[in-house]
């Protein structure tokens, strides 16, 4: 089955001019700022895989944990009442979402895969691989935004509705803007439907500050990369060199959050904003929060957006959690 792509722009010029304008709003605050979204080019998405791999990074190898040691219970919940479409929002490479594929098509459930992601060449690989790996699961893989693909959905599939929204992927969003997030996904779902969300948890700090600064400097070159990215699409004269990552975990908020630091007065010259932006010594660009939730806040937000909770899947040390949110 073909890609259903849901934002196609051939020549990319909608995107980069989004960039530019976002990069420019950011850039000129007094406070700057410039958007986790804009991490994953390829470069980027290839530095969140090495990310995962990091011995600091435990947030992939929890939920792995989770997945592989519950697959049984939670296939059993997802999959309790019949057919169903199981959308995996951010889809990515599917590694943490093949467990869960093959546990439910060993228990014979009854469902197909709606993969869903920004890049139409991660989902055409994830189609490839999944027809040679898993030839008996449907697989109908769709390339845009959550909210493009949801509304597509309903669209399209008229179906009992599981979503998963693994990888603390979450994080990225500030209280509020969480809120709102399941709200608009709590709207797409109906009576039976079900949320599968992967949360990272509070913990000592100094274990979530070395997740997000690691040794090898995979996660600088990560944060790194936006200012590469600026200057390869948008024409920007970034000196890498002057510019250093910079990580700090607010324990009160649960946030993680993420900066680049001019090492010195400079001016950078944007081309394609023609405009010229000026750093002071140690100035700061804020690029991310990653928000780490108590299960108590889980259960709030959950409490907020009309999901009841009908699971929480644990790693043994209880970093991590897989919350399945049900539709009553
Ligand atoms: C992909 C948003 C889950 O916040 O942990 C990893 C991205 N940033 N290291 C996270 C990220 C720095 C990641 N998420």
């Amino acid at each position: 089955m073909p890609l259903v792509e849901l934002h196609k722009e051939p020549d990319g010029s909608d995107n980069k001019a989004a960039f530019a304008k976002d990069v420019n709003e950011g850039l000129s605050k007094k406070a700057k700022s410039l958007s986790s979204r804009y991490f994953y080019d390829s470069r980027g998405s290839q530095l969140f895989q090495d990310i995962m791999a990091l011995p600091e990074y435990y947030l992939t190898r929890c939920e792995f944990e989770v997945l592989t040691d519950q697959k049984e219970a939670i296939a059993t919940h997802v999959g309790a009442e019949g057919f169903f479409h199981l959308i995996d929002l951010g889809a990515g490479d599917a590694l943490k979402t093949k467990i869960l594929l093959r546990e439910l098509s060993e228990q014979q459930r009854s469902f197909d895969y709606v993969p869903v992601d920004i890049s139409g060449h991660a989902m055409q690989q994830l189609t490839q691989r999944l027809r040679q790996e898993l030839p008996q699961v449907q697989v109908q893989a769709v390339v845009g935004e959550y909210f493009k693909a949801l509304e597509w959905l309903q669209e399209n599939k008229s179906e009992r509705k599981v979503v998963l929204f693994l990888g603390s992927n979450i994080g990225n969003f500030n209280p509020d803007e969480s809120l709102a997030f399941l709200k608009v996904i709590r709207s797409y779902l109906g009576s039976g439907d079900k949320l599968l969300m992967g949360m990272d948890l509070r913990k000592e700090p100094k274990t979530i500050l070395r997740a997000y600064d690691d040794a090898s400097g995979v996660t600088a070159a990560f944060n790194l990369n936006l200012l590469r990215r600026i200057n390869e699409e948008l024409g920007g004269n970034f000196d890498l060199q002057q510019f250093s990552h910079y990580a700090s975990y607010d324990p009160q908020a649960g946030a993680m959050r993420s900066y680049l630091l001019s090492r010195r007065k400079q001016e950078v010259h944007i081309e394609a904003l023609n405009k010229k932006f000026t750093f002071g010594a140690w100035e700061a660009i804020h690029t991310e929060n990653s928000h780490k939730y108590s299960l108590e806040q889980a259960r709030e937000l959950g409490q907020a957006t009309n999901f009841s909770i009908e699971s929480v899947f644990l790693d043994k040390n209880e970093y991590f959690a897989d919350i399945l949110f049900a539709v009553d």
